[in-house]
């Protein structure tokens, strides 16, 4: 059985559904925190488990017999809690109930000195399942293109992007990777170790982006920079938690430094055609 964690959230539920279009729903479980979320894909003949990454033995239980995992990245930085013990309780459990191979959803910052933190915990993750004896892949994804509609949300709409310095990303969407991650999960391709960055084809900073938008909307979006402090003031202001704070600063300090600006083909050649460019992107999130 090929288990997928997060089933219920946005990348999670586009890898059950790409992996339904490849194996049998019997072939496929789902351990989910909600399974009231997830009606829909036990009705289609999936496995769907009840788990949380806090409580072991729900993991126990809803991988067992699972040959492949998924292992969706968590989102506990963002909410006071600690991912990389949650990624610790998984892989524990892999290893008892005898996983075949572990694909954990990690990041192109994946680095022990990443400003960005999230790239911090993917480092130490992957340093985990390094150490398991499991088979793994960390699927290195680029940077979410529905992260930077949700978090420069405000500026997109009102036509000036207000944020502090940047640099080029390389945007890449939820669909793209999911597609990829699904290839693998269901081994037409197999990657040892942390793969190639998954990413679209190009890198753009927010300059850049305040261009395309503006095309795209056909009235004019503006760049204009503040710094880190006025923007940690303002989230305060808007009673932004600690911990998604930290992140948000964290993403612009490393977004200046390059880490999330290398291109690769990889994704190209798995998908075997390109991925989404930013400008189809922006036109599918910003008209109408
Ligand atoms: N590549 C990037 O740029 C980027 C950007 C943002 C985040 N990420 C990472 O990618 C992951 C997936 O992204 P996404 O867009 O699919 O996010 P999402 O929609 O928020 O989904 C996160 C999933 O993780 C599940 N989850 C969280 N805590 C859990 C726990 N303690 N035990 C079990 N499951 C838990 C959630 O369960 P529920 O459905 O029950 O809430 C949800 O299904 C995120 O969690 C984050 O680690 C990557």
């Amino acid at each position: 059985m090929l288990v997928i964690t997060g089933a219920t959230g946005q990348l999670g539920k586009r890898i059950v559904a790409e992996l339904l279009r490849r194996v049998p729903a019997q072939r496929i479980g789902v351990s989910v925190r909600s399974p009231d979320k997830a009606t829909d894909l036990a009705a289609q003949g999936i496995r769907v488990r009840q788990a949380d990454y806090e409580r072991p033995e729900s993991l126990r239980h809803a991988w067992e017999g699972a040959e492949q995992l998924l292992l969706v990245s968590s989102d506990a930085a963002a909410h006071g809690g600690d991912p990389i013990a949650q990624h610790a309780n998984a892989i524990a459990v892999a290893q008892e109930v005898g996983v075949g191979r572990i694909l954990y959803t990690s990041h192109v910052s994946a680095s022990p000195t990443s400003l960005f933190p999230p790239g911090r915990d993917h480092a130490a993750t992957e340093a985990l399942l390094a150490g398991c004896g499991i088979a793994w892949t960390a699927l290195r994804h680029g940077f979410y293109a529905e992260s930077l509609v949700a978090m420069e949300a405000q500026g997109l709409a009102n036509g000036a992007i207000i944020a502090p310095a940047d640099g080029p990303v390389a945007w890449t969407t939820h669909d793209d990777l999911a597609a990829a991650d699904t290839a693998l999960l269901a081994g037409e391709q197999v990657i040892d170790g942390p793969t190639q960055p998954l990413t679209g084809t190009e890198a753009l900073d927010l300059s850049e982006i305040a261009r395309l938008a503006s095309e795209v909307k056909g009235t004019p979006v503006s760049r204009d920079v503040i710094s880190l402090d006025d923007l940690d003031a303002q989230a305060r202001q808007y009673g932004i938690p600690s911990g998604i704070r930290a992140i948000m600063l964290g993403y612009y300090r490393a977004a200046h430094a390059g880490e999330f600006s290398k291109v690769d083909p990889l994704l190209t050649t798995i998908l075997g055609r390109q991925p989404t460019g930013m400008r189809d992107f922006l036109q599918r999130h910003l008209s109408g």
